[in-house]
């Protein structure tokens, strides 16, 4: 295991986190954990010389904290730091935060959290956290010890990403990032400013989820090409850990063969590791996977709202996923929300009114069609 600093802190960590919210491979919050298979997951990895544990309140149903607690008994918890997070959405007030902060202690069996994060904060939520005092809240904790650092994870544009950052004196971030989000969310812009600034940065969805484990036939041509033999998902690990602003990669796993196999892969990666040749395949393997894009539509919402409540953008937006990243439509929780809320394609009426508004001037209404037929295939799709 390689092990790499953590920016103006002056410690060290491993290059691999262990995520704990895909145990059973479950997206978070909506499986039942396998306590025992989870905890001897979790103690293979620092076994295997892992010491980041990242965690939240709401995880898995909000049962990752206290098995992550259980397998940190016996010894383990000093092996770690750990990583956990308050959702901003339960707290109103200081005595709300201090309970959810003492209920994550008690779940997790330890008396001080290393790194605790405002969780998936965007600028909304960064003047909603201000404005109940969570960032005075998290100074006192650090000086009871309770925390041992100020931390946020982000999702959100990189504006809104520069002005979190620039607002607080934060001790770490997470970001998403992973080569397909250069310019998405902070972005490589966001990870050199943190960089800049000496705030160490954590990578959360660095495979995009498992999408980026597995490459279509047009990409995995790439890699087949390439006089250097790597699967998908080590070539994604070590694009990320090329870039010396990275502290830690975190990586979800659901088997012992994907702990042993990112072992592996962060026993060999380090900051500039990446060859010319190497990084010239990575942008090759990106413009291969955007060739798979259905529509340019960039979600500037012009179109919206339908008059018959269609999500033009958020269908739009699961099409091309789907297509670029080959998965199949029937688990793809945006198209499940957009059927759950009644706001598919089936909808539309063909009025035009999208069409119209579109700066891009792309055919709404045809591509409407096209994308149902291809989300829903089993349903005759269209209108
Ligand atoms: N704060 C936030 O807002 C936020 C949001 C997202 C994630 N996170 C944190 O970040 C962590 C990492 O995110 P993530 O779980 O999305 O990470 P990820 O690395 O992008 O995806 C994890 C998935 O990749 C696949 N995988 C991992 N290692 C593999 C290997 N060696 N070979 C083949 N497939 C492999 C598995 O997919 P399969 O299940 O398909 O096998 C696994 O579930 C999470 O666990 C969570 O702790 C935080």
């Amino acid at each position: 295991m390689k092990y790499r600093p953590f920016g103006k802190l002056g410690i060290q960590g491993s290059a691999f986190g262990l995520g704990c919210m895909r145990f059973n491979g479950a997206a978070s919050g909506d499986s039942v954990i396998d306590e025992q298979k989870a905890i001897s997951l979790i103690r293979r990895a620092i076994d295997g010389g892992v010491t980041y544990m990242d965690t939240a309140y709401v995880y898995l149903n909000r049962t990752s904290e206290i098995v992550l607690g259980k397998a940190l008994r016996d010894g383990y918890r000093e092996k770690v730091t750990i990583a956990t997070k308050m959702p901003l959405d339960f707290v109103h007030n200081r005595a709300e935060m201090q309970a959810l902060l003492d209920e994550e202690l008690t779940k997790l069996q330890t008396d001080h959290i290393d790194f605790y994060l405002m969780h998936g904060i965007n600028r909304a939520k960064w003047d909603y956290a201000k404005s109940i005092g969570a960032p005075q809240f998290f100074d006192d904790m650090k000086r009871e010890g309770k925390i041992r650092y100020k931390c946020f994870s982000f999702h959100g544009d990189y504006e809104e990403f520069e002005y979190i950052l620039r607002d607080s004196d934060w001790d770490m971030v997470q970001i998403q990032y992973n080569f397909m989000d250069v310019d998405h969310q902070a972005g490589l812009k966001g990870l050199k400013l943190a960089g800049s600034m000496g705030i160490p940065v954590v990578i959360m969805e660095g495979l995009l989820g498992g999408r980026l484990a597995k490459a279509p036939a047009n990409v995995q041509a790439l890699y087949d090409a390439f006089p250097v033999k790597r699967s998908p998902v080590e070539w994604a690990f070590r694009w990320l850990c090329d870039h010396p602003e990275v502290s830690v990669v975190l990586s979800g796993c659901n088997e012992a063969a994907q702990i042993d196999d990112n072992l592996r892969i962060f026993d060999t990666v380090e900051p500039n590791c990446m060859t010319d040749a190497e990084l010239k395949l990575m942008d090759d393997v990106r413009a291969a996977y955007l060739s798979r894009t259905q529509i340019g539509c960039t979600g500037c919402r012009y179109c919206m709202p339908c008059p018959n409540g269609v999500d033009i953008p958020g269908i739009f937006s699961v099409w091309n996923n789907v297509s670029l990243y080959d998965t199949d439509p029937r688990w793809d929780w945006g198209l499940r929300q957009i059927r759950e809320k009644g706001h598919g394609a089936d909808k539309c009426v063909a009025c035009g009114a999208c069409e119209a508004a579109c700066p891009q001037h792309l055919p709404i209404i045809d591509s409407l069609q096209r994308a149902w037929q291809a989300l829903t295939p089993n349903e005759g799709g269209g209108q």
